[in-house]
């Protein structure tokens, strides 16, 4: 049996998403930015496409902007931002995020920014009232992301970006892997990067929404697309797919994708021993289950269930591949030796709980099995 928990790195393609973007390939393929009614027909389908996607999130089409992934979104909202506002040079992030805003933070910190970057608590959660203290005249923004990659952390964005806006601050989110499942109030919010191929959409293909009169200033030079904020020739299929991904998702199938988490979730800690859940019980990721399992280590387990066809992942898809711990583990304070046995299950709308039954019988034999080989395993255990 073929098992794809590894739905927090990508996910495979709606076939709807497919049949859509295969019409724009074969017949629509023109350049939207070409006079010529082929060019016309595919501007068209990047209008209708933003359109949809304004309807999603409840904002006007001047809000939203096509990127190339996610972490595009995540560079050009924090740098857009720095090269728009230069006289502020304070931005507030937190300790768990994805590389694409740690990496685009230190990136600025080496060009004379100060980094504040947060502590969160053993569930993930950053402190909103130290966030509060730390907000200055000459901060920038904010950046907190809106569910955590690694281990499902959903924070209460609607509060943080209230503060941010009291005190004239910018707060932008990833909401990455929220996007479709958890819901958003754009209400506070400034900015917000989202990604395709999370939710059964083209890889390559992101988006920022920018509320209105915020300024930006391009990272990618060229032509004027996406009302110059983004040089490059449209991805027209890929937008296209991302909208017809995101309008695709229902909400009864992510309470079905949550029924299977708590089932997974529930077996796991009743069936087998030394065992545990990061990050919140209620406030997680309807499709993340992260747990540790002591006295195991992870990338061994990791390659047991890929031998029985079992996709997982030891941290996020970038860091898995590194034998350093996880800065996300490392953030909630798990020890060295149980952040090295993690393993990160993430669902989708395709996993049946067959799939899941499967899973737990061979984790319960590889676990077993990995222990007694361990030195470190107690024998009375
Ligand atoms: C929270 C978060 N932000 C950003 C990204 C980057 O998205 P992309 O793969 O589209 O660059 C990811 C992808 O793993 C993510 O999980």
């Amino acid at each position: 049996m073929k098992v794809y928990l590894d739905n927090g790195a990508t996910t495979r393609c709606d076939e709807k998403v497919i049949e859509r973007m295969k019409k724009i390939y074969l017949k629509n393929y023109g350049n939207p930015s070409s006079l010529h009614s082929l060019g016309r027909d595919a501007k068209k389908e990047v209008d209708r496409a933003r359109k949809e996607f304004a309807n999603y999130l409840k904002i006007s089409e001047e809000e939203i902007i096509f990127v190339a992934s996610g972490s595009e979104a995540d560079n050009l909202a924090i740098k857009g931002l720095s090269l728009a506002y230069p006289e502020k040079k304070h931005i507030i992030t937190s300790k768990i995020e994805h590389p694409a805003i740690l990496r685009t933070c230190e990136d600025l910190e080496r060009n004379g920014y100060e980094i504040t970057y947060l502590d969160v608590n053993k569930e993930g959660l950053i402190d909103i009232k130290k966030l509060k203290e730390l907000l200055r005249t000459d901060t920038l923004v904010v950046s907190i992301m809106h569910a955590n990659n690694e281990i499902g952390t959903i924070n209460d964005i609607e509060s943080i970006s209230k503060i941010c806006r009291e005190k004239n601050v910018f707060f932008h989110t990833d909401a990455v892997q929220s996007l479709g499942k958890v819901k958003l109030n754009l209400g506070n919010i400034d900015l917000a990067s989202f990604s395709a191929h999370k939710i059964h959409g083209p890889k390559g293909v992101g988006a920022l929404y920018i509320k209105k009169g915020i300024r930006l200033k391009s990272i990618i030079k060229g032509g004027g697309q996406e009302r110059g904020l983004r040089a490059g020739t449209e991805n027209v299929p890929g937008i296209v797919g991302f909208a017809e991904a995101l309008t695709s998702l229902s909400e009864k199938e992510i309470e079905r994708i949550t029924e299977l988490r708590d089932y997974f979730i529930e077996r796991v800690m009743k069936e087998i021993k030394e065992v545990h859940l990061n990050g919140p019980l209620k406030e997680r990721l309807c499709n993340n289950a992260s747990i540790s399992f002591h006295y195991v280590e992870g990338e061994g387990l990791l390659y047991h269930l890929d031998a029985k066809g079992i996709a997982v992942s030891t941290g996020s898809a970038c860091s898995s591949k590194s034998l350093q711990v996880s800065h996300v583990l490392r953030a909630i304070g798990l020890k060295h030796e149980i952040a090295h046995g993690t393993i990160r299950f993430t669902f989708s709308k395709y996993n049946t709980k067959k799939e899941i039954d499967y899973v737990i019988d061979s984790l319960k034999e590889i676990v077993t099995n990995l222990r007694k080989m361990s030195p470190l395993y107690p024998e009375e255990k």
